[in-house]
């Protein structure tokens, strides 16, 4: 994230704001998502035979809520991102790098509910911490190589530009 914290500061105040702002919340979201059920964070197998019913009833309930939260953030997000990036100089929705930013975007959320379908559909049979640690990893994963691939060359394109101007 060091890339984003130096580079993102080429936007406009506002804008840096906003996507500070979110790239948080999807870093905070991620971190209660790890830390979602105790028995996952107590040992690198989850087994959640260890807890009582209660505990167990209360990870159940608390999976949906988790799967429909991302999906709420990170349509809002992207939709802030591709307005951002559609105010800066020279781009338009044709523009190549905007294109495939937003096609990744897209991909992203059908990803997301793909996922979420999976975790549902395993809810009353497996493991449901082996399920909140295997949603996060793999949302994590997903985050990690959006960022890499488009969040971060999005926002050093912007010095370059303000540099230009
Ligand atoms: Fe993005
Ligand atoms: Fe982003």
């Amino acid at each position: 994230m060091l890339v984003h914290s130096q580079a993102i500061k080429a936007l406009s105040p506002d804008d840096y704001l906003v996507i500070e702002q979110e790239h948080k919340l999807l870093e905070q979201y991620l971190e209660s998502l790890r830390d979602a059920c105790s028995c996952s964070k107590a040992t690198q197998t989850p087994d959640c035979q260890r807890c009582d019913h209660e505990m167990q009833a209360s990870c159940q309930g608390r999976l949906p809520s988790f799967l429909f939260h991302i999906i709420d953030l990170a349509s809002k997000h992207f939709e802030h991102e591709e307005t951002i990036m559609l105010s800066r100089p020279h781009v338009t929705k044709d523009y190549e790098y905007f294109r495939a930013h937003r096609l990744a975007h897209e991909a992203i959320i059908d990803q997301l509910y793909a996922l979420s379908e999976e975790c549902l559909a395993l809810r009353n049979q497996a493991n449901i911490a082996e399920i909140f640690n295997q949603f996060y990893k793999r949302l994590n994963a997903l985050f990690e190589g959006h960022d890499q691939d488009f969040d971060d060359p999005f926002i050093k394109s912007t010095i370059h530009e303000d540099k230009k101007d």
